[in-house]
């Protein structure tokens, strides 16, 4: 694990500087911001000059200027002004909006232990590997939703970068319900998960599932599932050890891509009925990227995530006979057999699937010996935030399987829309906050834990090479990696709040209005003879 240099020496004086500025902002998304969101605030200016400028809707030759952390000019040859503006030539190379990811796990308590990157590490690995912002889920506390926020908002404390929060919902009733309506209105979270696994801890059922639906179709907040089947992945579990297979490979072995797929259909199917959008976390097999395809056919509002892991791995290291190497596979739902990945690359390609997150939830190897004699005690998750740009851009620009716009769509301007904080966030455009990365084609990278950013003594890109490197990261107009060299402040990081009724909701109430009047009914009826 490389140690991220000077930072680490500093950062009890730092956070006890975060500590002292509490304003850890709490900024609106799309515009209109309350004052001091927005900008990094530092009068730092900086001109990109001679870059390929890539947003998703179009890639051009332009230049970029910055100025107290927004993008305020994107156009051919800007001049450079005076010698206060810091000039970063970009001349045959990519200039883009930073990677959003939609999907993490930063410091949280999860099978018995804590993962490893918290919100510092999680935001060094992050930036150094082209990602901006990203998408947290708050785990409430004993079911208190707002007992887990701020249990977040301490962890958070360390930031080092833009993040949000998803929250998932783990227990129902009428507090639960009134909390939701809070987190959307007072606390800017639009999104809630719904995990349909995890038996015992985390999963719901489906009366649950449909009470969250409903709630949140009424709040504008979009529904997120984990889904595989928590009652078989038991009974699965159960027929494993009783086979006498308690390694690794029994973690995949126990939970199919059945499972995965039945309750991908079951959960599109309570959204249908509940007519409300879905969006479908960590898409790990063709079982349940089919069924995101028959339901986008039907014309239903369902979102697929797949994740890096599930996009370039393959379950074979499962079987590996030193445990440390296998364990660091495990993860829900498990890394599937040779052919999902390549399915899933081509669902991503065709749009089917729509945007790539990590997942990143990463434990080291020790923790991961808690399940040595059992699978079942292996904490499930593996890293991915700082390997995401990469591994998307080598996987699927390199080989032609998408364009350079469709890259930046896939790795932030997604995401952004999805959650309702494009244009501020996903783009370079004038009024863009500035979240940009430099990403030079030809530079070559091997990924390991020799040289990332995560906490963790494990990697499981370990040795994976490939084409394209982020060479500049830009966080809110500061530059904070490059020359490999990461320049970051913990508690510098801003709260996103994401408004609801995202664009997902577009329509909704008329088609409810088209349901309503196709009914027929009730029938007026004369009183039945006795
Ligand atoms: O294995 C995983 N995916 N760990 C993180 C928790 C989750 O299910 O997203
Ligand atoms: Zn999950
Ligand atoms: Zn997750």
């Amino acid at each position: 694990m490389a140690a991220p240099c000077l930072i680490v020496l500093l950062l009890p004086l730092l956070l006890a500087v975060a500590a002292s500025h509490p304003g850890h902002e709490f900024c609106a998304a799309a515009g209109g911001d309350a004052a001091g969101c927005g900008g990094g605030g530092d009068g730092t200016r900086i001109l990109i000059k001679g870059g390929t400028v890539v947003n998703a809707h179009r890639a051009e030759a332009a230049d970029v200027y910055i100025e107290d952390g927004v993008v305020l000019a994107v156009r051919p040859n800007i001049p450079v002004g005076d010698d206060n503006v810091r000039v970063i030539d970009a001349t045959g190379k990519y200039v883009m909006p930073g990677g959003i990811d939609p999907h993490t796990h930063l410091a949280m308590e999860f099978m018995g232990t804590v993962t490893i990157d918290d919100f510092f590490s999680g935001h060094a690995a992050a930036l150094a590997g082209g990602t901006t912002m990203h998408i947290d889920f708050v785990i409430p506390v004993n079911g208190n939703l707002t007992a887990g926020l701020e249990s977040y908002k301490q962890k958070a404390a360390s930031s080092a970068m833009d993040y949000g929060f998803h929250m998932a919902i783990t227990k129902w009733d009428d507090e639960v319900a009134r909390e939701m309506e809070v987190m959307v209105k007072e606390h800017g979270i639009n999104s809630f998960k719904f995990f349909m696994a995890y038996k015992g801890s985390l999963m719901v059922t489906d009366d649950l599932l449909l009470e969250g639906l409903k709630k949140c179709k009424s709040l504008g907040a979009l529904a997120m599932v984990h889904a595989e089947n928590g009652d078989a992945v038991a009974e699965g579990q159960q027929r494993m050890i009783d086979l006498g297979i308690t390694g690794p490979e029994g973690h995949a072995l126990s939970r199919p891509p059945i499972l995965e797929g039945e309750a991908t259909a079951r959960a599109i199917r309570l959204a249908k009925f509940i007519n409300t959008p879905l969006y479908v976390v960590h898409v790990m097999s063709i079982d349940a990227m089919e069924e995101i395809a028959k339901a986008k056919r039907e014309g239903q509002k369902v979102i697929g995530e797949p994740v890096v892991s599930g996009l370039v791995l393959d379950d074979s290291l499962l079987w590996d006979p030193d445990f440390t190497i296998a364990s660091k596979y495990v993860m829900s739902p498990p890394i599937r057999e040779a052919g999902h990945g390549k399915a899933l690359q081509a669902a991503l390609s065709s749009g089917i699937l729509q945007l790539v997150g990590t997942d990143h939830c990463t434990f080291n190897s020790t923790q991961k010996a808690f399940g040595s004699d059992d699978f079942r005690k292996i904490p499930n998750g593996v890293n991915g935030i700082e390997e995401r740009m990469h591994i998307v851009w080598d996987s699927m620009v390199e080989t032609g399987k998408i364009s350079v716009t469709d890259y930046v769509r896939v790795t932030s301007t997604e995401c952004a829309k999805i959650f309702n904080i494009y244009p501020r966030k996903g783009a370079i455009l004038e009024g863009s906050d500035a979240d940009i990365i430099i990403l030079n084609p030809e530079r070559r990278f091997v990924m390991g834990a020799h040289a990332h950013h995560s906490r963790s003594n494990t990697n499981v890109y370990e040795g994976r090479k490939g084409k394209g490197m982020v060479e500049v990261t830009i966080s809110r107009g500061r530059v904070v990696w490059e020359d490999g060299v990461l320049n970051i402040t913990p508690g510098s990081g801003r709260y996103v709040r994401m408004p609801p009724f995202g664009h997902v909701f577009d329509g909704i109430e008329k088609s409810d209005a088209a349901y309503r009047s196709s009914l027929r009914a009730p029938v007026q009826r004369g009183k039945a003879a006795a």
